[in-house]
């Protein structure tokens, strides 16, 4: 059994219709850190908060070093929580906040002063330790958050959007001090976000959720390079996946707007045979408009024209309709183009995915794709 195991964890709040988490089944290992992200209401707080206790399970099982864990009251669950909305205590100074929790587990004075001494430092709040909370920004006040949780020192340790307040800057050397808190502590921990570039950069690995159902449950770059449906390769990559309708017959791929390509042996025989109606999707930066790409797959070759351009500066974003979707293709930052120019472009064979058009679900076999990676 592994540390953390949910089997068939179902949650149904008194009242609803129907359940907010379906037959959740995650097993994870000491030491992992582990993502839950989806979209707004797909189920990712009331399961970290039926793993935490604050919340009844309405069905399954969970347990912790093989000991089931439903019945048991928080405190005596070993975990500590930082909360989507945390609440420090407002007449305390940032340091009573943070060793506040420690006295009440009776932790002896000089280890307290250490460990806030510790928390204090690696979040950057020295020179707030003797101010309250209202007088600290939202992003200071996270961070006083955080310190409460890391200094408990516990066996597990959830994270509820704990950057949600911070401003891009801030999250993005935020999120590296988790990682590398995680690194040094070395403490379970599982992370909700809806912000997938969050997932991607922190996990070791991802559960994506949808209507309370897992989606899929991989390594970053496993559910990129191989996402096992059309939500999850949606989801998961900015700017998100282009989807096409349409119609593979033998080797030859027809869109809506009668353009057609040929993909070599290597994709076809991965349908296995399959024909007729899907959808492709292609990532942005497996379209191609260099010159190379263009005479390497010169007998696929398409055109649009440019509605508009997103300059990043390391890489351009262009936006155009083909097959009757709105397409964006990423290239690099020499291929200038502008709104109403005409472009020439490929799609890369290799990296094209096929999903069903009723399903939705990726018509590669996932499985024997995925178990290299495990
Ligand atoms: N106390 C409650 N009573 C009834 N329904 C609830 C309760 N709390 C949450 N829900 C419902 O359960 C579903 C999942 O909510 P949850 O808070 O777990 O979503 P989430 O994935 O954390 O979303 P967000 O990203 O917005 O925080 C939602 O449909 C929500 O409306
Ligand atoms: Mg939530």
């Amino acid at each position: 059994m592994s540390f953390i195991e949910l089997k068939n964890v179902c949650k149904k709040y008194a009242g609803a219709e129907k359940n907010s988490v379906t037959d959740f089944n995650l097993s994870i290992e000491e030491g992992e850190f582990i993502a839950f992200v989806g979209p707004s209401g797909c189920g990712k707080s009331t399961t970290l908060r039926m793993i935490a206790g604050f919340e009844e399970i309405t069905g399954g099982d969970f347990y912790i070093d093989g000991k089931r864990m439903n019945t048991v009251l928080p405190r005596d669950r070993g975990i500590s929580m930082v909360f989507q909305n945390y609440a420090l205590y407002p007449h305390m100074t940032v340091e009573k906040n943070i060793s506040y929790g420690l006295k009440n587990m009776k932790v002896p004075a000089d280890e307290i002063k250490k460990k806030v001494d510790w928390a204090i430092d690696i979040l950057g709040l020295s020179e707030y330790r003797y101010r309250k909370p209202k007088n600290l920004s939202g992003g200071q006040r996270q961070r006083v958050a955080l310190g409460r949780a890391i200094v408990k020192d516990q066996k597990l340790f959830l994270m509820d959007e704990p950057l949600s307040n911070l401003d891009a800057k801030l999250r993005v050397s935020m999120r590296s001090e988790i990682s590398k808190l995680h690194r040094e502590l070395g403490s379970t921990t599982i992370y909700v976000t809806h912000d997938q570039v969050e997932a991607m950069t922190m996990a070791d690995r991802i559960v994506i959720m949808k209507d309370g159902v897992i989606q899929q449950v991989g390594k970053p770059m496993e559910l990129y390079e191989h996402p096992a449906n059309k939500f999850v390769a949606g989801f998961i990559g900015s700017p998100q996946m282009n989807f096409y309708n349409v119609n593979v017959k033998g080797d030859t791929v027809t869109f809506e707007n009668g353009n057609s390509i040929k993909l070599p042996d290597s994709v076809i025989s991965k349908l296995a045979g399959r024909q007729g109606e899907m959808i492709l999707g292609i990532r942005g930066e497996d379209i191609k408009l260099d010159p190379q790409n263009l005479d390497l797959y010169k007998n696929n070759k398409m055109s649009a024209t440019v509605d508009s351009i997103e300059v990043m500066g390391n890489e351009n974003n262009l936006y155009f309709s083909f097959g009757g979707t709105a397409t964006v293709a990423r290239v690099s930052k020499y291929e200038i183009s502008q709104a109403g120019d005409e472009i020439e472009f490929v799609f890369i064979p290799s990296r094209i995915h096929f999903f069903d058009k009723q399903t939705e679900e990726s018509l590669f076999n996932r499985r024997t794709l995925c178990r290299k990676f495990i």
